[in-house]
């Protein structure tokens, strides 16, 4: 085995043999002489084919980070797949899921350190299962490029990793509206129907969804009798203030008669024989763009342009783990991919990278178009920040489907992928109004807001619920911090840190925080404690001042309180939280705005943008205005 040791500044890189990434990122570094992991316990061990990652699993080491992992935050004694699955109706425990992530942050003495496995092949992640005191990662080839990213926070880390693997996109304002789906609103004037009675309601929808039956026989890039004037649509939808994105599904239908598939022809991703590879799919028998490669990539862009560019606003990406709707949900058969640089690789050694690549030929298709793209995707590999919102796939409408909402959303933001949410009410299953309002409570600051619901499932807009006016009000709440939401935004595009943050991203120094899944900071400003158990509950305030948004009342932690109000939500001393027409803060701080402004208090003296009202916390609990 050969190996070779890089650095650049606090990122290392480990070159095990010949690798050559399926997913370059960029990366220069000068050469050192393997000390550092070494101190780090890491060995390495290659057999036939495979390579093995070994690291000791301290006794006070916690884990996380891996994406979308359906298990508590701490990945302690978790052993792991990286392999991208269509998992319908997924529950605790359930692996893996829709994203692969083989990034993972080691916390131990207070010290964080990011491990990266530039793989999107199945990698097994185990951490102290197999070896009770070593975490072992199995790769089943034997070259690897991998990274290790110096703390001591866990931000710093996350600041490197996504310094490597790219800093998210930056949505626009209306992407973290309030957005109505189902599978399927139709016909186009049932749309409409839709987008009017929200707003009869005093629901302002930014963005409505259109699901396949949309299509032409689920064909991409076609219009169904259903929709005899998309363009009408769009405009009247337009004219509400509503934004229009469709589902795109990855597979092509294999049709003589078919235009995408005449176009596509050589780009779909074939089997070892030469032959299209062609599998069951929404459309019936169909081929799948091998995205692997430019000119594919270039030829779904044109595709992807000529759609938008009839006044869409956004490109919603599904099944792209890539799945099949055979049993196996999954790519059956010697599939091949042909790389940009003319290798032809094996769909098991490339596989979590489809949805990468597919989301990067849209996005630069609709960069384009647009000044700020949107594209949702369901699947992803480490990078697809740069490209796409992600949201948890089919969840369920169930009790325990919600505080696991939260664990994936949270742990993928601290692991690169900061614009993510899940499907308020749940998609599989039938749901009732008090779980639809759980879901709106644990979900209120998640980057994406959008209710979803599977085919065969009840009917869960909030207007279908007796429970209307709370649901409403969950809505309100979270439309208030919009400007803060969109303010860290930014600050997510730029750095990488992540709008909703597990407590251990903030207080890493406190381990009572690393099990604690049922409260969330948003921004590193506000704390978010969601009534998920009924009407009261007890909130964990880390160390430090903290002030209660709507009382006022002032809190010193490490500390538990006793919250009964239908949103407990605790500012941070030190912190501004621009809010729809006014500015809260506590403390002195500073906040960039979004549009440019700056608010800063200092106790005293405020500057705001002037239409702002200005409430200030004083540290005897009282609320002052200016
Ligand atoms: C998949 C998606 C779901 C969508 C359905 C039909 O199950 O995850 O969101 O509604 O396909 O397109």
């Amino acid at each position: 085995m050969k190996t070779a040791f890089e650095v650049n500044g606090k990122t290392h890189r480990i070159l095990i043999n010949d690798p050559r990434p399926v997913v370059n990122f960029d990366f220069k570094g000068s050469e050192e002489d393997g000390r550092f992991a070494k101190e780090l316990g890491i060995e390495l061990s290659e057999e036939k084919n495979s390579l093995t990652v070994t690291k000791p699993l301290g006794i006070d080491e916690h884990i996380f980070g891996l994406g979308e992992k359906a298990f508590e935050l701490d990945r302690r004694r978790t052993r792991t797949v990286m392999w991208n699955t269509d998992a319908y109706g997924y529950r605790w425990g359930t692996d893996p899921l829709y994203v692969s992530v083989p990034f993972f942050i080691s916390l131990s003495e207070g010290k964080a350190i990011g491990f990266f496995f530039n793989s999107p092949a199945k990698l097994v992640f185990d951490f102290g299962v197999s070896r009770y005191d070593r975490i072992t990662v199995t790769i089943p080839h034997s070259d690897l490029e991998m990274f290790i990213f110096e703390g001591p926070t866990i931000e710093e880390v996350l600041e490197r990793y996504t310094d490597l693997t790219g800093k998210p996109l930056d949505p626009p304002l209306w992407a973290f509206g309030y957005h109505a789906s189902r599978y399927s609103y139709f016909p186009q004037d049932y749309v409409i129907a839709m987008i009017k009675r929200h707003k009869d309601e005093g629901i302002d929808v930014s963005a409505i969804y259109l699901d396949i039956d949309y299509m032409d026989k689920y064909k991409d890039f076609t219009w169904g009798d259903n929709f005899p004037d998309p363009k009408r649509m769009i405009e009247e939808a337009h004219g509400m203030g509503t934004k229009v994105i469709t589902i795109v599904d990855h597979a092509i239908k294999a049709d003589q008669s078919y235009e995408a598939f005449l176009s596509g022809l050589g780009h779909f991703c074939e089997l070892e024989d030469g032959n299209i590879y062609l599998d069951r799919m929404w459309p019936g028998t169909c081929a799948f763009p091998d995205f692997f490669n430019k000119a594919c990539r270039d030829w779904w862009g044109d595709e992807i342009t000529k759609w938008t560019k009839q006044g869409i606003d956004g490109i919603w990406l599904d099944m792209n783990e890539p799945a099949t709707l055979t049993q196996e949900h999954d790519f059956r058969g010697p599939v091949l991919h042909a790389l940009d640089d003319g290798r032809k690789l094996r769909h098991e050694l490339v596989r979590n990278a489809y949805p990468y690549y597919e989301a990067m030929a849209t996005y630069e298709a609709l960069r384009g178009i647009f000044e700020k793209p949107f594209v949702l995707s369901r699947a992803g590999y480490a990078g697809i920040q740069k490209y796409a919102m992600i949201w948890t796939g089919d969840n369920s409408s169930t009790e325990e489907a919600v505080p696991l909402q939260l664990s994936l959303v949270l742990s993928l933001s601290i692991s690169g992928i900061p614009f993510v949410g899940c499907d308020l009410g749940g998609f599989a299953g039938r749901s009732n109004p008090s779980l639809v309002l759980k879901y709106y409570r644990a979900a209120l600051f998640f980057p994406l807001y959008r209710n979803h619901k599977e085919k065969t499932g009840n009917d869960q807009e909030p207007f279908n619920l007796y429970n209307e006016e709370e649901v409403k009000e969950a809505i309100n709440v979270r439309n208030k911090f919009l400007p803060y939401i969109y303010s860290l935004a930014r600050e997510t595009h730029e750095t990488g840190h992540p709008i909703v943050r597990p407590l251990l991203y903030e207080f890493q120094d406190d381990p009572k925080t690393y099990g604690i899944l049922d409260e969330y900071m948003v921004g590193s400003g506000l704390l978010y404690a969601p009534q998920m158990y009924g009407e009261s509950r007890k909130v964990y305030l880390p160390k430090g001042k903290w002030a209660d948004l709507w009382t006022c009342k002032v809190f010193e932690g490490p500390t538990w309180v006793d919250v009964n109000n239908p949103y407990p939500i605790f500012i941070r001393y030190g912190s501004i939280i621009p809010m729809d027409g006014e500015v809260r803060a506590f403390g002195s701080g500073k906040i960039k705005l979004y549009d440019g402004f700056e608010v800063s208090y200092d106790g005293n003296v405020w500057s705001a943008p002037p239409k702002l009202k200005r409430i200030a916390v004083d540290l005897d609990g009282s609320c002052k205005s200016a």
